[in-house]
C-alpha cells in the first residue's frame, strides 16, 4: 500500500509508483519509471483530483479509503482524461456512486466513450468557482497540455496549482515526494524529456497557460506525474518557459543512421571538425540503437542538428524515418540544420532529408554530403565544410 502523504492540512497526495511498465503511452521508454499522482482535499466536502493508472488501481483505492477514514468522496475533478488519471475513475464510482465529476464540455464526451460514464455530472468553465466548505477551488481551461480536455484546478487559500501533466516528469518519486526531498540531478533528464516527449508539440498553448498561471500567486505545484514543487517552482515555470519558446543552447546532435559503418564515419568525422571548431556539447546517437525520445530530447536541448542517413531499399533508413517523422510530427522549431547521405548504387536518403527540410524551415547552414560507400576526399571536405559552417553559425 502507498502511504497518503498531507501536504497541507487536509490535503493529501495519493499517488503510486510504476516500475513495471516499459513504455509509456506504449511507446517512450521508462527507464526510471513513472509515477502517478493523485490528490485528496478533505474539507466539509471531500474532492479527488485526478486518479491513476488503471493497473494500480488497486493499491489507490485503498490508500484512499484509509486515508478518508469512512469519509464519501463528494467530487472527483477531472482535470485530463488521459487512462493514466482517468484509468481509476469507474472503481471509484463503484466505491463511491453519489460522487459527482467534474469537468468541462470536452471532457465528458471523453467520459462517455471511454468509460461509458454520463451521469452526476457537473461542468465547469474558465473561472468557475467550487465551494468545498471553508475552501473554494477555481478552474482553468488549458487546452492541450496535453489534450483538448485539459484544465488545472487552483486552490487560492493555499496557493497550490494541481496542474494536470503540466510541470510532469518521468521518474519514481524514490523516497521524498518534494522536489527539495529528491535528487533532482538524478531526474533531470526525466524532467525534460517528458516536456519534449509530451508536451513539447504544444509549445503556443503552453506559453498561454503560463502567461495565464503566472498572474496566479503559486506556493506549490501538485502536477500528475513526478516531484510535488514547493521549492524550486520558479526553476520549473522557467524551463517551460525556455523549452516552450523553443529556446535552445550552443550544441549539436548527430543523428545518423548506418549499415556497415561508412555513414556513421561520416557523423564521426563531423563530430571531429566541430571538436576543432570549439563546439564542446556533440551529442552523437546511432538511430538504430538510441529510441526517439532520447533524440527529441537532445534536439530540443541543442541549437545544431546534423542527420546522416545510408539509403535503404531506396529510400532512406527506416529508424531514420522515425526520427524525421517524429519531428516533423511535434513540430520542433528554431534550429540549424545539415545532413549527409551514403549510398551504394542508387541514393534514397538525399530527397526524403530535402522533404524534411522544406518541411520543418530550420536554416540549413551548408550544402549537403553525399559519399558512395567509403568516405573519399571530396567527401572528408563536404564534412568538414558542414561542421566549419554550423560552427560558425553557432558562434556567430
Ligand atoms: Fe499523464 Fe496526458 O497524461
Amino acid at each position: 500500500m502507498n502511504q497518503a502523504i498531507e501536504l497541507k492540512k487536509g490535503i493529501y497526495r495519493i499517488g503510486v509508483n510504476d516500475r513495471r511498465t516499459h513504455l509509456f503511452e506504449n511507446y517512450w521508454p521508462l527507464p526510471k519509471g513513472v509515477a502517478y499522482n493523485s490528490y485528496v482535499i478533505v474539507d466539509e466536502k471531500v474532492v479527488v483530483v485526478d486518479t491513476v493508472e488503471r493497473s494500480r488501481m488497486d493499491d489507490y483505492l485503498e490508500s484512499l479509503e484509509t486515508t478518508l477514514n469512512g469519509k464519501k468522496v463528494d467530487y472527483l475533478i477531472v482535470n485530463h482524461m488521459e487512462p493514466d488519471h482517468s484509468g481509476a475513475i469507474k472503481a471509484l464510482l463503484c466505491h463511491y456512486p453519489d460522487m459527482t465529476i467534474v469537468g468541462n464540455c470536452k471532457t465528458f464526451p471523453m467520459l462517455e466513450n471511454f468509460y461509458g460514464i454520463h451521469h452526476n455530472l457537473l461542468e465547469v468553465k474558465e473561472g468557475s468557482t467550487l465551494d468545498l466548505g471553508s475552501r473554494k477551488l477555481q478552474f482553468y481551461m488549458a487546452p492541450m497540455l496535453h489534450w483538448p480536455e485539459t484544465m488545472v484546478t487552483y486552490l487560492p487559500s493555499e496557493h497550490i496549482l494541481f496542474s494536470g501533466d503540466i510541470f510532469g516528469a518521468f521518474g519514481t518519486l524514490d523516497g521524498g515526494i518534494f522536489d527539495d526531498q529528491l535528487d533532482l540531478d538524478y531526474l533531470e533528464e526525466e524532467i525534460s524529456r517528458y516536456y519534449s516527449n509530451i508536451v513539447g508539440k504544444y509549445g503556443v498553448p503552453a506559453q498561454t497557460a503560463l502567461k495565464k498561471l503566472g498572474t496566479l500567486p503559486i506556493d506549490m505545484i501538485c502536477a500528475t506525474h513526478g516531484p510535488i514543487w514547493r521549492s524550486h517552482i520558479k526553476d520549473i515555470i522557467a524551463k517551460y518557459d525556455k523549452w516552450s519558446r523553443y529556446e535552445t543552447e550552443e550544441g549539436v546532435v548527430i543523428a545518423f543512421s548506418s549499415m556497415y559503418g561508412h555513414t556513421e564515419n561520416m557523423a564521426d568525422m563531423i563530430g571531429h571538425f566541430l571538436a576543432e571548431k570549439g563546439i564542446r556539447k556533440i551529442r552523437i546517437h546511432d538511430t538504430s540503437k538510441t529510441h526517439p525520445s532520447y533524440l527529441i530530447n537532445d534536439i530540443f536541448r541543442y541549437k545544431g542538428v546534423i542527420l546522416g542517413s545510408c539509403s535503404y531499399n531506396g529510400g532512406i533508413f527506416p529508424t531514420m524515418e522515425t526520427l524525421l517523422s517524429e519531428l516533423e510530427h511535434i513540430g520542433v522549431k528554431n534550429h540549424y540544420l545539415a545532413f549527409f547521405a551514403n549510398k551504394t548504387w542508387s541514393g534514397g536518403a538525399l530527397p526524403r532529408f530535402t522533404q524534411f527540410a522544406d518541411k520543418m524551415k530550420w536554416e540549413i547552414v551548408a550544402p549537403h554530403a553525399d559519399a558512395s560507400g567509403h568516405p573519399k576526399n571530396q567527401d572528408v571536405e563536404d564534412c568538414k565544410a558542414i561542421a566549419y559552417a554550423m560552427a560558425e553559425k553557432l558562434k556567430a
